[in-house]
């Protein structure tokens, strides 16, 4: 099996899609090769295009405060997104890019191997939710709750999108906690 560096380099040099003909830099991900939680986005905005890093950009910035509000280091978790390119004006990934793109966060799953994968947003969720029996029904209803699943990763937490405390501030308190309940989850696993 390959390593996640060699799959880094695959996806920094993906022609699947045409989302690779507009991106200044495929975003493979960031963190350790056995973290215990992996976060899921949707796909990189611009500032992620611009440095190859996910979640550096205004939503990275809301999700810095969150983990470190529940004491969770960043480096030590696994952060990547369902699309590795950024969409064109950061519109939602279309389906066939999600299906060119998914063998990578499928490989990048089986090499982590997390205990807990967190789906940040209705996209993220939407994707891989039927991928594991689940149904993704409203975020509105399930954020939050830990839906446990055969073999890796074992536990699916689905939260809001950070970006989404921009648009609706009293969902900020909201995300907060289930960031919170992933880190006590997480505890529990030790
Ligand atoms: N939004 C996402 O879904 N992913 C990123 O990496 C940045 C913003």
């Amino acid at each position: 099996m390959t390593d996640l560096s060699a799959l880094a380099d695959d996806i920094s040099s993906c022609t699947r899609c045409p989302l690779h003909r507009g991106r200044i830099h495929a975003v493979p991900g960031d963190g350790q090769s056995g973290a215990t939680i992996m976060l899921v986005g949707e796909a990189p905005g611009r500032e992620e295009d611009r440095q190859g890093r996910p979640f550096v950009g205004k939503a990275g910035r809301i999700l810095d405060e969150a983990l470190h509000a529940a004491a969770l280091k960043r480096e030590e978790l696994y952060i990547t997104n369902v699309v590795k390119c950024r969409p064109p004006g950061n519109r939602n990934p279309r389906q066939e890019e999600v299906e060119a793109c998914l063998p990578y966060l499928e490989s990048q799953i089986n090499l982590i191997r997390p205990r807990i994968l967190c789906t940040l947003g209705r996209v993220a969720t939407e994707e891989i939710f039927p991928r594991y029996g689940l149904q993704p029904v409203p975020l509105a209803r399930i954020h939050g709750t830990a839906y446990e699943v055969r073999d890796t990763p074992g536990v699916i937490v689905p939260v809001y999108h950070p970006a989404a405390t921009i648009y609706n501030p009293a969902l900020a308190e909201v995300f907060m906690a289930d960031i919170k309940k992933i880190a006590r989850l997480s505890e529990d696993l030790r």
